[in-house]
């Protein structure tokens, strides 16, 4: 579905993290799932831009962006009353799974696991939200998933009381509490993470990958149970125990 939407809402979350919300009815994406933002009426940059579904209540869609490039950067320019051209949503996204969960959110990866946060919530399974992010600054919606989490633990890697990595910090909570964990956050925490080998399924969404994110230039392809799968088209969601990070 392609649609010119507009942006109802602008929030700033730090100096380079905002969110635009939107007026989007008759979809019902599931987390995982994104949609691609046009950036702008040029060539340059030409393609659209892969965002999370952050949040989708009563028909109002939140999308965070950070800014890491020109095409986010353009799109931090959009104000409140602006036109936003949306396709989407894109990707398999996951089905809910009401089982005790843990969710583990790495620097950027809160998007899409707030949206599955905040789908949890309403189904009302415990779970517990675990979000690390290099500074203090950098942890953002902290009242948000507070608020809707059985149990938070928020931790950075450079100040505070619980200076640690979001992987470390796994290595303080009993797993065994828990039957499901969901992932999203760079690539090199989901390595890490795999490293850990929990006893319960870990889902990883994918997003640390760079592509058209259309299924056109399989700038995503990874190896996942012997198979080539593309992230955009296939994913973003996989078991972290079938991915192969070597290829
Ligand atoms: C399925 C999916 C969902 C995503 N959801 C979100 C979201 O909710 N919010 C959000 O802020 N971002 C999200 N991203 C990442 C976002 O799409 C990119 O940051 C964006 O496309 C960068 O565009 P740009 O023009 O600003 O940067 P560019 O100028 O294209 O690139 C700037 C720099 O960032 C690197 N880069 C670009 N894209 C990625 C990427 N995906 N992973 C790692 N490095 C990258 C480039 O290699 C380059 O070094 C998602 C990506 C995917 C694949
Ligand atoms: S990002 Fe291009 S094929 Fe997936």
């Amino acid at each position: 579905m392609i649609k010119r939407v507009k942006i109802k809402r602008k929030i700033w979350y730090n100096k380079d993290t905002f969110g635009l919300e939107v007026y989007f009815p008759g979809i019902n994406p599931l987390p995982g799932q994104f949609f691609q933002v046009r950036v702008g009426d040029s060539l340059d940059p030409f393609l659209n831009r892969p965002i999370s579904v952050a949040s989708y209540i009563r028909n109002r869609l939140l999308l965070i962006i950070r800014i890491v490039g020109k095409g986010t950067r353009i799109l931090s320019e959009k104000e409140e009353g602006d036109d936003l051209l949306l396709l989407g949503p894109f990707g398999k996204g996951l089905r809910l799974k009401k089982k005790k969960s843990l969710l583990i959110a790495g620097g950027f990866g809160i998007a899409p696991l707030y949206f599955l946060a905040q789908k949890l919530f309403k189904s009302r399974v415990n779970f517990t939200f675990l979000y690390g992010t290099k500074t203090q600054d950098d942890l953002i919606m902290k009242q948000d998933i507070s608020k809707i989490a059985n149990r938070s633990i928020f931790v950075t890697e450079s100040s505070g009381t619980k200076k640690m990595t979001v992987v470390s910090a796994i290595k303080n909570i009993d797993i065994n509490a828990y039957k499901i964990a969901y992932a999203c956050g760079p690539k090199l925490m989901l390595v890490e993470l795999q490293k850990l080998n929990l006893p319960i399924p870990v889902y990883a969404f994918c997003e640390d990958f760079f592509g058209c994110g259309c299924g056109l230039c399989l700038g995503c392809a990874i190896m996942y149970k012997g198979e080539y799968k593309r992230i955009c088209e296939d994913g973003p969601v996989f078991d972290l125990r079938g991915i192969d990070f070597n290829v």
